[in-house]
């Protein structure tokens, strides 16, 4: 272990250098002008994995963007780690927002990350995360201290619902049979608060469309008479929680599962500061749901938020009409037990039934993804744990995590393996956001941690 360690010591710079030539790459999945760049993007991923010493790396193409495959080999007899990650990004809008160009990184000291920070679309998620288990792969490899079998699997549709990897992991059971799944595609709570996190949240996400007359009218000619489908869809949406904030569609709550005054009181011991969290987004008040923290809000408890909203003119200046079409795009966060499909259905009869009758209704499901939590008594968080301690000298706490990545119950489903989601970003490192960044001290803190997990995974399960 202390030659790995030596070793990303002596590399440290080259590891940045090359993170960055990965950075410059705009692999945005959503947008189907950029499907070349997502190529190149996985190509120089697969690269990468040949060039740190997998014994073989492949590209599987799907139909969307491509999977990138490698293992390394070592015993039969021993167990396998499944490193996922994801190497497409969100699109960069609105690029006048940022202060230097998405795809041209650039380095830069903030309040948080006084060594450093890499600002570009994907610095933290993912492909600076992801870039970090390639290069602790490399420097055990270099310094020959693999300590068990280890594969990966790199995706290009994380942030477009990764249907296509669901599909893929079913086909390709055997070949992605493994002990453990390791992520890095979370946050810790600070670079002071190593923690590491015990569930996601899922999601279900519609469309909906409102209509009311066969085409746009004269407000004035017949404003005051005829529906406004954008005056209709607000009040809609307005309705779908009361004013304590909770939830009003019928049977929204039925399973979601409570959680102990124990397991309430242990979540709330992580520090939180409530007037630093609002400075930090400049608002002078939060909103949530009664009777909960906001740690709570954030993590165990259910949302429904609404991600855009348009309808009518938009343009310059005035233009005095009475639209025919209103359109919103709403998420809904998961917990545990609830389901994606049913929830789905629950909002659609829901929208249904409270729309008056001047106006019709369509409503679209989009991708979606279940909830998930780990134990944290397992063998494999003990070792996350263990490794983290190592490196920060102190003990992460564990604490579930409010964002979704939807292939992981899928993981658990399918492969029948634990999920360990040991992140490195920071809350407040801007993902999807403009100016995004990635510490520099949390690059390296990763790639320092990871082999030790190998480590002590590959031990326990030795002793078992
Ligand atoms: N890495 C994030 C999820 C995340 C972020 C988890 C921070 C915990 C802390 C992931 O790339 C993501 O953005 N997921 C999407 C879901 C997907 C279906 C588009 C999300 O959470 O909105
Ligand atoms: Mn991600
Ligand atoms: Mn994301």
């Amino acid at each position: 272990m202390e030659t790995t360690q030596k070793y990303i010591e002596a590399h440290k710079e080259r590891f940045l250098d090359e993170l960055i030539e990965l950075l410059k790459i705009p692999s945005v999945s959503a947008d189907p002008s950029h499907k070349s760049d997502v190529l190149h993007a996985a190509r120089s991923v697969k690269d990468h994995l040949i060039e740190a010493g997998v014994t073989s790396a492949k590209i599987f193409e799907t139909e969307g963007h491509p999977i990138v495959y490698g293992h390394y080999e070592l015993d039969p007899e021993l167990p396998t780690v499944l490193v996922y990650g994801h190497y497409d990004v969100q699109p960069p809008d609105p690029v006048e927002l940022w202060d230097s160009p998405p795809f041209e990184p650039q380095i830069r000291n903030t309040k948080i990350h006084p060594e450093g920070a890499v600002f570009a679309r994907g610095a933290c998620d993912d492909k600076g995360q992801l870039f970090m288990h390639i290069k602790a792969f490399e420097s055990m490899a270099r310094s020959r201290q693999i300590p068990c079998n280890i594969k990966f699997i790199f995706e290009g549709e994380e942030e477009v619902g990764s249907k296509n990897l669901e599909t893929f992991c079913r086909d390709k059971k055997v070949m992605l049979a493994s002990d453990v799944v390791l992520i890095s595609d979370t946050a810790i709570l600070s670079n002071e608060h190593p923690s590491i996190t015990t569930g996601l949240r899922g999601l279900s996400y519609v469309e909906v469309e409102v209509t009311g007359p066969d085409r746009d009218l004269h407000s004035g000619v017949y404003g005051g008479a005829v529906a406004n489908p954008i005056n209709v869809l607000a009040k809609m949406i307005a309705s779908l929680q009361d004013e304590n904030q909770r939830i009003t569609i019928p049977g929204f709550y039925d399973k979601v599962a409570d959680l102990s005054d124990e397991e309430r009181e242990a979540m709330n011991k992580a520090p939180y500061n409530e007037q630093k969290y609002m400075e930090e987004l400049g608002i002078k008040d939060l909103m949530g749901e009664a009777g909960y923290t906001t740690l709570e809000r954030t993590s165990i408890r259910p949302t429904l938020d609404v991600n855009g909203i348009w309808g009518g003119y938009t343009g310059e200046g005035a233009k005095t009409v009475l639209p025919s079409k209103a359109y919103a795009k709403i998420s809904m966060r998961l917990v545990p037990d609830q389901d994606s499909e049913e929830i789905t259905e629950l909002f659609t009869r829901h929208f249904q039934d409270i729309a008056p009758d001047s106006v019709k209704v369509k409503v679209t499901p989009h991708h979606g993804g279940e909830p998930a939590v780990t134990p944290t008594d397992s063998t494999e968080y003990q070792a996350a744990a263990k490794a983290m301690q190592e490196t920060f000298g102190k003990e992460p706490i564990p604490v579930r995590g409010g964002g979704s990545i939807p292939i992981v119950s899928l993981f658990e489903e399918v492969l029948g393996a634990k999920v360990v989601l040991m992140g490195f970003g920071l809350d407040s490192d801007d993902l999807h956001s403009p100016n995004e960044h990635y510490g520099l001290f949390n690059f390296y803190q990763g790639i320092r941690t990871i082999p030790f997990f190998y480590q002590y995974y590959a031990e326990a399960r030795q002793e078992k």
